[in-house]
């Protein structure tokens, strides 16, 4: 079984999550700022019962899809790809998010540059997804810098609190692992 990933990327470190970051984790996860352009899936309001879920969930994963960002000393924010099956096994969905006390820092550039590479040589992935919103400038950006290539929008993909969002499809390739056709 591969050991646990821990990353110091230089503004902070991507580390398990643990049961006693449960307070940490609600108070940062627990704003309208930070669920606006995250999938539902992610529970808004936050609750300590939304926290024991998903350390339930992780828990419940040989190899956990999802890691803490932790900054200043505490888990401020998460960072996690879900995993593809069958002929979908070499590729993942890279999703993030950070507590707004962290946000214009640098600190999800710097935290997806260290995990992309890291968890694609350890789950032998060949390619990357990941959707956002086209109003969030910042997370586009984050994609962008972190070699992400905007390979199309898809229009009226969502519908949220009554608006229409269309979602920036974003991929990233690492060319050194596609087997030879
Ligand atoms: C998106 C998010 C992760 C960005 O985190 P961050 O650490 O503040 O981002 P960075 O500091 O690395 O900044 C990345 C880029 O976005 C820009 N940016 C940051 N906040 C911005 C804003 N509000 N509007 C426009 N651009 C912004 C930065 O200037 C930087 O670009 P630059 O280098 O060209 O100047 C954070 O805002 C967040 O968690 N939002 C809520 C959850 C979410 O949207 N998750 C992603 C779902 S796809």
């Amino acid at each position: 079984m591969n050991a646990p990933l821990d990353i110091d990327f230089g503004l902070g470190r991507i580390r398990p999550w643990v049961r006693s970051d449960r307070d940490a984790l609600v108070r940062h996860a627990n704003s309208p700022n930070v669920a606006r352009y995250t999938s539902t899936r992610f529970p808004h309001p936050y609750t300590c019962e939304a926290a024991d879920a998903w350390f339930d969930f992780l828990e419940g994963q040989d190899d956990p899809e999802a890691y803490a960002i932790e900054v200043d000393g505490e888990a401020m924010g998460g960072i996690g790809i879900r995993r593809g099956e069958n002929e979908y096994a070499h590729s993942g969905e890279l999703g993030y998010w950070l507590g707004e006390a962290a946000w214009g820092r640098g600190i999800a550039t710097a935290a997806v540059r260290a995990f992309v590479p890291a968890m694609m040589a350890r789950w032998n992935l060949l390619r990357l997804n990941a959707f956002v919103v086209t109003g969030n400038v910042a997370s586009c950006r984050v994609l962008e810098k972190a070699g992400f290539v905007l390979e199309g929008v898809q229009k009226a993909k969502a519908i949220r609190g009554g608006r229409v969002q269309d979602h920036a499809m974003y991929g990233l390739v690492d060319s050194s692992r596609l087997p030879l056709r």
